[in-house]
């Protein structure tokens, strides 16, 4: 069969696959990806484009791997004549690549990679002018409340904290000067799910944007755009880079005009990621679809585990069938990922299995490949107010668990013996 011939059987099969993947959200990944994409002239799956998307072989030495260019600036054959790249914060092909290959598993157009997750969300921001509103998940990233609250806040940038997971919620927030919603789903780190497709709705109505935090997902288990979101946000630092050894953060849309805006305010701020860590995260995305499925598989067995356990009041994870969101949560996802909460009803006891962990780690961050444990009300989400947190679930109590890719019977067994330390 030629690559024509695979292409046109792939055309006409296409639906088929889409069809089958929102019937089995789980098992047809695979099929899923497969109709999605397309890096040459023929369709690929996920693994395919995550390993050959802006990694084409180095055209003057061959090296396979994209090289990093750790250069400031670039020379040039004359006033008004060079290669295409003058200064190295306006351009670099290490980050170039980078950007394509992220943008390429997003599903977006455009691409642009920053030195943190938080310096990408600052520049999405940008896109809202002072006097505008924006509508965000009460329950987001400790460190996204911050940012909006006691920084943007002073510009004149308004906004409101509302539960995303009921659509009412948002279309009772949204005013006439709304330009924005900002949803995390799930949510860090009591996993509250938000209906993509249905906040989309409720926004574009209004005439805003949605913007969408998909770090806890990441593009294997989860892809924004496909649901109508405008723009999707990531802390690379977590499962793109997947080796806890970076910090960065991304920015994928398809509005040229938007896209146009992240551009310029990542060439005018200047937070860029750099050659280093944009390779690094290359390096991480190569192999983000074995590693989501081992996550998303220690998961579920790390969830099953402690929702037996009798030391636990409360688990979150929208795997669970008790979950509240977990029948939107299986249709919205092609997994449940690596991420689980619980709360063992105090901060005595909290502090117990804490510091009774021996193979898991005490740390803040989440998405790496080895396990990582913390207390989301001293850590994480300690900038927020404490009857906010309470509200919330982030309780004294409350534990959250990064599932990493050591053996599971070991994780498992780590948690039991530091939970039978209460
Ligand atoms: C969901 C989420 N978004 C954004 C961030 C911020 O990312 P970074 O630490 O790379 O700035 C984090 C960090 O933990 C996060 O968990």
């Amino acid at each position: 069969m030629t690559r024509s011939d695979t292409r046109a059987t792939m055309r006409r099969f296409t639906p088929v696959f889409v069809q089958l993947a929102s019937q089995f959200p789980n098992c047809a990944t695979g099929a899923f990806y497969y109709s999605r994409f397309c890096i040459y002239d023929w369709p690929m799956g996920f693994a395919t484009t995550a390993i050959h998307s802006g990694q084409d072989p180095d055209q003057s030495t061959g090296a396979v791997t994209v090289p990093i260019y750790q250069t400031s600036t670039y020379a040039q054959d004359g006033l008004g004549k060079h290669k295409g790249y003058e200064y190295a914060r306006t351009q670099n092909p290490t980050r170039s690549a980078l950007e394509q290959n992220l943008a390429a598993l997003e599903g977006a157009r455009f691409g642009y990679a920053f030195a943190s997750g938080m310096a990408a969300i600052d520049a999405t921001l940008r896109l809202v002018k002072a006097g505008e509103h924006v509508v965000v998940s009460d329950n987001t990233y400790g460190g996204t409340f911050r940012l909006f609250t006691k920084v943007l806040a002073n510009y004149n940038l308004e906004f409101d904290f509302v539960d995303t997971s009921e659509g009412l919620n948002v279309e009772a927030a949204i005013k006439p000067n709304t330009k924005m919603v900002f949803v995390e789903t799930p949510t860090n780190p009591v996993m509250i799910v938000t209906d993509l497709r249905e906040v989309a709705e409720i926004a574009h109505r209004a005439g805003a944007r949605v913007v969408c935090d998909n770090t806890f997902m990441s593009p294997y288990l989860q892809r924004p755009l496909e649901f109508g979101v405008d723009i999707v946000v990531h802390s690379t630092t977590k499962y793109l880079n997947g080796h806890s050894d970076g910090i960065g953060g991304a920015v994928l849309l398809n509005n040229e005009e938007d896209a146009a805006w992240i551009g310029f305010i990542q060439n005018s701020a200047g937070a860029i990621l750099s050659p280093f860590d944009s390779w690094l995260v290359m390096r991480g995305t190569k192999t983000l679809a074995l590693r989501m499925e081992q996550h998303d598989k220690s998961g579920r067995a790390v969830a099953a585990f402690l929702e037996e356990h009798p030391k636990i009041r409360k688990i979150y994870y929208p795997g669970s069938a008790s979950h509240p969101q977990h029948a939107l949560a299986k249709r919205q996802q092609h997994g449940f990922g690596g991420m689980v909460a619980f709360d063992v009803g105090s901060l005595e006891a909290a502090r117990v299995v804490l510091e009774s962990v021996k193979l898991c780690t005490l740390a803040e961050s989440l998405g790496g490949v080895e396990t990582l444990i913390s207390h989301p009300a001293t850590m994480t989400h300690a900038s927020v107010d404490i009857e906010k947190r309470a509200r919330l679930g982030i309780t004294d109590g409350l534990v959250r668990v990064s599932v990493g890719l050591e053996d599971t019977d070991d994780i498992i067994a780590d948690l039991d013996q530091a939970l039978n330390n209460i």
